[in-house]
C-alpha cells in the first residue's frame, strides 16, 4: 500500500498559516484520503503540556530546544509515524523548521546543536512538502489577534522576527525540493489557488 504524505506549514506568526490548513485538510479528504491534522509544540497529551511551559515560561534557550524536540518526539511515536505507516496524510502546524528558525535563527542557537537534535529524533524522515507562508515583518505584526494575550514569542521584538524570517528563507532555498515559498500577502482566494494546484501535483 502506497503511505501516505507529510505536510508541514511554516511562518512567523501572523503568516497566515492557520488559515489555510482546514482548506488542504479538505482538498485531500476531497480526494478519499484520511488526513491527520496536528501541530507542534503540541499534538500529544504530553506535548500539549509542554506546549503550556514552552509558550508561557521563560527558560535557557537550550531547554527551549530541548522541550522543543521532546516534544516532537513523542509526537512522531504517537502521532506521525503510526498515521504515515498506515497510509494516511499528515499535515502538522509547524515541525524542525521552526526550531531552526525560531531557537536558531530568532535566538541564535548553533545549527549545529539543532542539526545534533534532529539527527537524534528523526535521522532520516522529512517532510515531502512544506509550504512557507511568507509576509514581511509589518503584515505578520497587524495580522496578529489583538483580542488576545500574545504568548512569549509573539512577545518577542521585532529583529527576532526578522531573524526568524531569514532564517526560514535560508532553509527554503537550502532545502528546495520540499519547500514552497507561498507569499502571503495575496487575498486568501488567490492563495488557495495556489495550495489546489501544489496539492494535484503531489
Ligand atoms: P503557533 O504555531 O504560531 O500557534 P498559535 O497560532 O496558536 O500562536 O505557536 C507556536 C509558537 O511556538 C510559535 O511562536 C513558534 C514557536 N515554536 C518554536 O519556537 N520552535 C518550534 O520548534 C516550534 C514547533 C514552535
Amino acid at each position: 500500500m502506497a503511505s501516505g504524505k507529510f505536510i508541514t506549514f511554516e511562518g512567523i506568526d501572523g503568516a497566515g498559516k492557520s488559515t489555510h490548513i482546514p482548506f488542504v485538510a479538505e482538498l485531500l479528504r476531497a480526494r478519499g484520503l484520511e488526513v491527520v491534522t496536528t501541530r507542534e509544540p503540541g499534538g500529544t497529551e504530553l506535548g500539549e503540556r509542554l506546549r503550556e511551559l514552552l509558550l508561557h515560561q521563560k527558560m535557557h534557550l537550550e531547554t527551549e530546544a530541548l522541550l522543543m524536540f521532546a516534544s516532537r518526539r513523542e509526537h512522531l511515536a504517537q502521532v506521525i509515524e503510526p498515521a504515515l505507516a498506515r497510509g494516511a496524510w499528515v499535515i502538522s502546524d509547524r515541525f524542525s523548521d521552526a526550531s531552526f528558525a525560531y531557537q536558531g535563527g530568532g535566538r541564535q542557537l548553533s545549527r549545529d546543536k539543532l542539526e545534533t537534535l534532529e539527527r537524534l529524533v528523526h535521522p532520516t524522515l522529512q517532510p515531502d512538502l512544506t509550504l512557507l507562508f511568507d509576509v514581511p515583518l509589518e503584515v505578520a505584526r497587524a495580522r496578529l489577534d489583538a483580542e488576545r494575550t500574545p504568548d512569549k514569542f509573539e512577545q518577542e521584538r521585532a529583529d527576532f522576527f526578522q531573524a526568524t524570517r531569514t532564517e526560514y528563507l535560508r532553509r527554503a532555498a537550502e532545502f528546495a525540493a520540499r519547500f514552497r515559498i507561498i507569499d502571503s500577502t495575496r487575498p486568501i482566494a488567490v492563495i488557495q489557488d495556489e495550495l489546489r494546484g501544489l496539492i494535484a501535483t503531489l
